[in-house]
């Protein structure tokens, strides 16, 4: 496995694969956990090379959210990406990244789908997911990236600006890795204390006996979503958003009728959780 820091070195590494090789990228942030290895094998079964890239990015944390403490281990992410089997790591400085300075950047827009959601407390979050990605595609240039399903709202975000820029690249999903009590496997779950992380798998709990009901139709959806989002106030949670919408555009559900999910975000003491889950009877996204 090679690990580079820097752009010419990459384009360098990869200029030897492109022309024979299905080049496939797994874009994350480090502190690598089951999830993001489920990430890098669903890559290697697509491609001939894969590429996964470690790096937090300044662009996508809002100033008071927490990109100086996010949790990096560097040297743990290339052991396990090494035991992988993984071709290529890129792991790049903010200077590689943000030659002029995060301020300066030309960025993209991640458009309306990135203001709903988790957009609204999070504003300019998807911009900078969009942009990041964007410049990771420039550089590695793969035929297809993978991407997990925890972030759905991610997923679309990158699905839209994928096809809307024309930017050839087939975009993968790979299903959420969760803990034996359910909880989403996340980067941010080490900021639980003990008893918020017992009390954590409601969220998902919940989410699904709400997405149960919503199968029933419009009406019991409406109260299902208001029920779970009492349910999950009186379990401690600070609830930001529990919505059902159309899983391909984030629709709201009564404008589309196309597979529907529950989605949800809720924080527990300082830590920020999100997760969704499909309504049953939804044909599934490939
Ligand atoms: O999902 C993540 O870890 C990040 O948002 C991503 C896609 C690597 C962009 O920084």
């Amino acid at each position: 496995m090679v690990v580079v820091t820097d752009k010419p070195s990459l384009c360098r590494e990869l200029d030897g694969h492109r022309l024979t090789s299905t080049v496939g990228l797994v874009p994350t942030m480090g502190n690598l956990h089951a999830g993001h290895l489920r990430l890098v094998r669903k890559a290697k079964l697509l491609g001939d090379v894969v590429v996964v890239s470690l790096y937090v990015n300044p662009l996508q944390f809002g100033p008071d959210e927490d990109f100086s403490i996010y949790p990096r281990n560097r040297s743990r992410d290339i052991r396990l990406l090494e035991r992988e089997g993984i071709d290529l790591v890129f792991a790049p400085s903010h200077e590689q990244m943000y030659p002029s300075g995060t301020e300066q950047s030309v960025t993209i827009s991640a458009g309306p789908t990135g203001s709903i959601l988790c957009g609204k407390s999070r504003p300019g979050h998807f911009d900078g997911v969009a942009t990041v990605v964007a410049k990771l595609f420039n550089l590695v240039r793969p035929s297809l990236a993978v991407f997990g399903e925890k972030d759905w709202q991610q997923l679309v975000v990158i699905r839209q600006m994928g096809s809307q820029l024309d930017m050839a690249i087939d975009i993968h999903s790979e299903r959420t890795e969760r803990d034996e009590d359910g909880l989403a496997l996340s980067s941010r779950n080490q900021y639980l204390r003990r008893k918020e992380r017992a009390r954590a798998p409601r969220l998902i709990a919940t989410l699904r006996r709400a997405a149960t009901r919503s199968a029933k139709g419009a009406e019991e959806r409406d109260q299902a979503v208001a029920e779970a989002r009492e349910e999950l106030e009186v379990a401690g949670f600070a609830v930001e958003y529990v919505e059902v919408r159309n899983e391909r555009n984030l629709q709201p559900a009564h404008d589309s009728g196309g597979p529907l999910r529950v989605f949800g975000a809720a924080c527990l003491g300082k830590t920020r959780l999100i997760d969704n889950v499909p309504v049953p009877g939804s044909p599934l996204t490939p």
